[in-house]
């Protein structure tokens, strides 16, 4: 590609250094889009007669074809994906090839191929989600009378409805869904036709270009055209994101399944035994759903810091960025079917989680009852506070304390108070927008369905 300013072969060290086939290869297809977009924009600005047009876009569809059918080989001498599809074309179209690199760069090159093949990836990834999303929404139906503990620093708090707890994890991969959407954007600008760094002589209209490749613009500045990996980063830090998302509901899951909680029963065909213990039920596919959360967030960093110290435009540093993102995308797309069809098949256990609930956790009502009969709310707390303490120390709960007792906390506390410890009660009242009522959370799941009703990518 560069050989006449060299009078030496390249060392077979650096070579092995310098290659990244064994990455980009994945990108044949797209490498083979943008010069097919590439040699008509050479045609329109009179560089390719319409008959070398013709042959070149020729030779390059039979190299898709190779790619289509799996057939195309690469030699040991091609040094990345870019090389290898020009050399085919030699093979194909001979001398004539070398004019389909005119006024182009591998720079401007491979940033529109990485961002092509994220374009084209993207869907993928969103239907993964939807595809979790939806088996969420599934759980959630199912378990909308099923009342369940609710914890913050993982002690009782307050009683939720299950179908409440689910969708607390369908909504954070909306918004996964969201930011891809948004990513899309700003990776869908075109690179091609910034040449190395400055821009190409060449008269090429780079918006039709843009159009003809399914980009929405062309990159205002080559400089920054052929430098900018925003996109990967984005991607990086999308999946970094959802990963935690995904570590967070799996890790509860984990939890929900030990015989501990007893809240969740995992299906066999999600769920792994021991080659030492035969009684072992093991919730691995939610391990690894947590265990992946790692690499996902070491993937953004490492791509973070090799772009912190580069200066503008290309530098060989920039080769490292595909890596980390094909890793994370791979990852995804093998984490998100696992863990919807592990998520659809898991049996809730109704009063395993009822028998969790204790009157203690409706101390909070305690107090809300005392409001209702008109103690000012700032006394509240601390009266049911006390009835707490007086329970604790009789060795009592909440709903076995006598009444006289709750009458020396306070005159207010009447008969009535025991219905406060019914836990469906509790639930039942809290019917603001968002809250975990029957009714608020009918609101919620109709609005969690019209959402996985709508794709967001373009
Ligand atoms: N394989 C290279 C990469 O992935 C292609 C661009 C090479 N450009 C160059 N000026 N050496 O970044």
């Amino acid at each position: 590609m560069w050989g006449g300013r060299f009078t030496q072969k390249l060392d077979p060290a650096a070579w092995a250094l310098n290659t990244s086939l064994a990455v980009d290869r994945r990108m044949g297809m797209q490498d083979v889009q943008g010069s097919l977009a590439w040699a008509a924009a050479l045609h329109q600005a009179g560089v390719l007669s319409e008959d070398e047009a013709a042959q070149i876009a020729s030779g390059l569809q039979a190299i898709q074809a190779e790619f289509t059918a799996q057939s195309f080989t690469f030699s040991p001498d091609d040094e990345d994906i870019h090389s290898a599809v020009e050399r085919r074309l030699f093979e194909l179209c001979g001398q004539l090839a070398g004019k389909l690199h005119t006024g182009r760069s591998r720079n401007d090159q491979v940033a529109t191929d990485f961002r092509l093949w994220m374009l084209q990836t993207l869907p993928d990834i969103e239907n993964a989600l939807l595809q979790l999303q939806n088996t969420l929404v599934f759980q959630a139906e199912q378990s909308q009378v099923t009342i369940m503990p609710g914890y913050t620093h993982l002690q009782r708090a307050q009683p939720i409805l299950l179908s409440h707890w689910w969708l607390a994890h369908f909504w954070p991969l909306q918004r996964d869904r969201e930011r891809l959407a948004q990513l899309a954007q700003r990776a869908a600008v075109l690179p091609l036709g910034c040449g190395a760094l400055a821009g190409t002589p060449l008269p090429v209209d780079r918006q039709a270009l843009a159009k003809a490749l399914a980009f929405q613009t062309a990159a205002p500045n080559s400089i920054d055209a052929v430098s900018d990996r925003d996109f990967a980063a984005e991607f990086l830090f999308f999946a970094a994101l959802c990963g935690v998302h995904l570590s967070k509901l799996s890790e509860a899951i984990v939890l929900f399944c030990s015989a501990e909680f007893g809240f969740f029963e995992l299906s066999d065909a999600f769920s792994t035994g021991s080659s030492l213990m035969p009684q072992k039920k093991n919730p691995d596919i939610f391990e690894l759903g947590r265990g992946k959360a790692g690499a996902f967030t070491g993937r953004l960093v490492s791509l973070l810091t090799t772009l912190k110290g580069l200066p503008s435009t290309y530098d060989k540093d920039l080769q490292e960025d595909k890596e980390p993102v094909f890793a994370s995308a791979d990852t995804l797309l093998a984490l998100l079917p696992a863990l919807a069809g592990a998520i659809q098949t898991i049996t809730a256990h109704p009063e395993r989680m009822l028998s969790a609930i204790d009157a203690g956790m409706m101390a909070t009502d305690l107090a809300d009852y005392l409001v209702r009969k008109g103690v000012p709310f700032r006394e509240t707390h601390a009266l049911a506070g006390k009835a707490v303490h007086a329970a604790y120390e009789q060795g009592l709960g909440l709903d076995g304390l006598p009444l006289a007792v709750y009458r020396s906390i306070h005159p207010a506390f009447e008969e009535d108070v025991y219905q406060v410890f019914d836990a469906w009660e509790s639930v039942k009242r809290r019917t603001a927008l968002g809250g975990t009522a029957p009714a608020a959370v009918q609101v919620q799941l109709a609005q969690a369905k019209e959402s996985v009703q709508r794709k967001l990518l373009f």
